[in-house]
This record gives structure tokens, sequence and C-alpha cells, in this order.
């Protein structure tokens, strides 16, 4: 199994590309299902919950085709990818599959509105907390599906189509949203959703499949009204810049101290990190190709933040905040409001040295002066990334293990930091 090592120290400077977003590429690849003719996805990210994706498509019936990686860049940067579900051969996404990616259960829609059924594993828990789906199964019966659960499968049909509704999320969520958008669009009649989820995700999504030919207003706001159509058809539609991705780099170079340009960054899809990682003592501005962060020495100062649906601070970007508190001159509150249990990487950078307390769903972390580089691993994706920024500021040797969490969301992680002067490296056993 992979590992990657870091020698903390080095300040950041130079370009780093930012890579299409894998949580709306996720969504995008699974609306394919929607039409029988081809789906173009452009600047898809190469990662391993891209791959998985295409892998549990495939068992659906839908062929995928590669074409046009960014030019004057390596292979396994972002590219084009053609899908096309021209039969649904299965309308069964087995338990092997699901339960590896979450994201995966989101076929329940499209799969429901073409073909009036679907089968599809309960995806069990989760790293971060339990991560029900009751939501997804109170908004599809509201569009007249009728649902059971069995042997922990949900079993969905609507052998005459689903029909338009008014439905309100008690709670807001990504996943049920974009899965309420896909359902909606082949419905008979009108659908409003309120208490909609508002992340750029969901307005990526929205504008895809208005390109497809469905008829959705208001994404991005918390009422969105969807006109449901016979058929959709073929697109080409471009995966946004990742906001992680982003906010974690900015927050590298906070750490690190240097000055380094996000290549393709779009600020306005995280604004309210960004204004936070700018409090800790950072010049952020926004230029024509990205957005450069900037550090010169200075302390880096204790901010408090509190996780929320987006436009608030993104729970994606939470642990790697903490890494960046764990060295601020004083102490910070970070609370997270998403997830019960979304505070796993607390131990593993206490073993680098950080003195972090937990009181219920907030962490109180007490600035210290220096890290130290300790062996080290993490049970999900951003919070090992949180691992990586604090490492590159802990004097000597950091290892970090199971970077399988890392390959599934963050593209070319230590080559974009090692081109800007990071001291890190990938061990292959
Ligand atoms: C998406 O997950 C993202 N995943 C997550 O990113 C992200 O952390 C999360 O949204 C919140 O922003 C993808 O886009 C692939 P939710 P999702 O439904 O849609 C509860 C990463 O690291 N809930 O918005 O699964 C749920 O338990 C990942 O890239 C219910 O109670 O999140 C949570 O507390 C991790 N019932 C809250 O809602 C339901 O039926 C928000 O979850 C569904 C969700």
């Amino acid at each position: 199994m992979d590992r990657i090592r870091v020698t903390g120290g080095n300040e950041l400077n130079g370009v780093i590309p930012i890579s299409g977003a894998k949580n709306a590429a996720l969504p995008l690849m699974i609306a394919s299902l929607l039409t029988d003719d081809t789906l173009t996805l452009e600047n898809v990210p190469h990662l391993a919950d891209v791959e998985q994706l295409i892998r549990i498509l495939g068992n659906h019936g839908v062929d995928y085709s590669v074409t046009g990686r960014r030019q004057q860049q390596d292979v396994g940067y972002s590219r084009t990818v053609h899908f096309t579900a021209r039969n649904i051969v299965d309308t069964t996404a087995p338990y092997e599959l699901v339960s590896k990616m979450r994201a995966s259960f989101w076929v329940i829609g499209p799969l429901l509105a073409r073909t009036g059924e679907a089968k599809v594993s309960l995806p069990g828990g989760c790293a971060i907390g339990t991560r029900p789906v009751d939501l997804f199964i109170s908004g599809l019966k509201a569009l007249g599906a009728e649902i059971e659960i069995e042997n922990g499968y949900v079993h969905a049909s609507a052998p005459n189509r689903l029909r338009g509704a008014r439905f309100i999320f008690p709670k807001v969520s990504v996943g049920a949203t974009h899965v309420m958008l896909m359902a909606a669009c082949l419905a008979d009649g009108e659908t409003v959703i309120e208490n909609a989820a508002m992340e750029p995700e969901v307005v990526n999504l929205s504008s895809c499949l208005n390109a497809m030919g469905a008829r959705i207003k208001g994404a991005g706001t918390p009422t969105i009204t969807i006109s449901g159509v016979t058929s959709l058809s073929g697109a080409r539609h471009r995966v946004i810049p990742d906001r992680i991705e982003t906010g974690t780099y900015a927050m590298a170079v906070a750490m690190t101290g240097g000055d380094v340009l996000l290549d393709g960054a779009k600020a306005k899809l995280l604004a309210a990190a960004l204004e936070a990682i700018a409090r800790t003592g950072v010049e952020i501005s926004e230029e024509s190709g990205g957005v450069r962060v900037r550090r010169n020495g200075g302390v880096i100062s204790p901010v408090d933040v509190a996780t929320a649906p987006f436009p608030g601070f993104p729970t994606d970007l939470q642990a790697q905040f903490m890494a960046l508190m764990t060295r601020a001159n004083g102490t910070s509150h970070i609370t997270e409001t998403i997830f019960e249990n979304r505070f796993m990487h607390v131990q593993e950078l206490a073993r680098l040295g950080a003195r972090i307390s937990l009181s219920g769903q907030t962490a109180i972390v007490e600035g210290v002066s220096e890290l130290e580089g300790a062996p080290v691993m993490a049970t999900d994706l951003r919070a090992s990334v949180s691992l990586v920024i604090a490492a590159l500021a802990a004097k000597g040797e950091t290892i970090i293990n199971r970077v399988y969490h890392l390959d599934r969301g963050f593209e070319r992680l230590e080559d974009k930091l090692a081109r800007c002067g990071a001291d890190i490296t990938r061990i292959s056993d």
C-alpha cells in the first residue's frame, strides 16, 4: 500500500492547477443514465472515486470513452469523458459496489425516472457519521414512487412514471437534492423542491440537465422548480473547478508561507472559506486565471469557524482548517454541524504535537509554535489531507499511511505540491 513521505519546513511558491471537482463530476456522471444519447463531460478529474463510479455505471450499461487531456500536462490530469447509456441493462446496484462509495446510491434517481424501477443497496455506515437515506426515500415517495426496504436493498418503483409534487426537505442534503433533480426532470408535471441544497455542485448538475433538455429553475437558491419532460438528450458540459481542492491548497500556503497561484480556481465557489483563511493573516486575491494566496512571514492568527451548508464554511474543509489552526498564535474553536463524527483527524494531528480538545461538536485548538513529524494515518479523504498540511510545516519527517484515501479525491497531490517546493514523495511498496 502506498505511503507519502513529507519533510516539513519548505515554503510553497509557484502555480498549482486546480482540477475538476470530484463532487460535481460524480452526480454529472450519474446523470448520463437519464438519456440514451452521449453525455460528454469536460474537466473530469482522474481520481479513484471517478474510476469506481465508471465501474458502477458500467454495470447498469453505461459505456465510456476518454479524450482530450489538458494540453502540456502529464497523463493523469483532468480529461474529457463521453458516457453513453444506450440501454439500461441492469437496474440493480449491488452491495459490493455501493458499499465502496456512498454517492453511487444516487443512481436510484435516474434509474427510477428512466426505467420505472431501481433496486439499490443501502450504502451503510461511514467513517464520518451514520449518513442515513431517509431524505431520499421521502423525496422519491413524494414523486409517487413506491418504496420498500428489504434485505439491505431499497426497491423503488414507479411503473406509470413519476409525477411532479411539492417537497420540503426537513434538512439540507446535497445528495438528496441531486437525486430529486434527476428524478423530477422526467416526472409528469411540475416539482417544487424547498430547502434544497445550494452547493455549486447542485448548480453545475442543474445546468448540465438543462443542457440535456430539462427545465429547471432556481438551482443555487433554496427553492428549485422543475417542469418534467418526457425525454432528455445528450449534451456537452464542463465540470466546475474543485472548491475543496482550492481551499486545501490555500490552507497549505497559509501554513507554510509563500506565494502560489491556484490556477483555474474560482473564488466565488468558496467565499466563506477564503474569508476565514484571509483572517488567519493571508493575502488572497482573485486574478484572471485563478486565485493567488500569499503569506510572507508573520504569525497565523487564530480564527473560529463553524461548518454549514453552502454558502457557509464547508465541512469538507474543516479538517484542513484545523490543521492550519494547530500552528496559530492562540486558541481557536472549530465546530462541526453537518456530520456527527468528523473529528477522526484530531488524534492523528495530536501525534504531530497538536493540542486539541473536544467539547461536543466543537474542537478547541490551542496553537503550538512547532509540530514534529511522526507516522500517521487517517480514515477519510479530508482527514488525510489535513495531515499533509500539518506535515508540510512539521519539523522532520512525517509518513502518511493509507494514501488510497487521498487518491480518492486529490488528483496528483504530491506532484502538485512538489512542483511548488514541498519535500513530498510517494513511497510505493
Ligand atoms: C456530499 O455528501 C458530499 N459528497 C460530501 O463530501 C460532503 O461532505 C457533504 O455533501 C456535505 O457537504 C459528495 O458530493 C459525493 P448530505 P452527501 O446528504 O450528499 C444527513 C467528501 O469528502 N442526511 O448533504 O452524502 C447526513 O447524514 C464528501 O468529498 C440525512 O440525515 O451529504 C448529513 O448529516 C464527504 N438523511 C447531512 O444530512 C439523508 O437521507 C448532510 O449530508 C441524507 C443525508
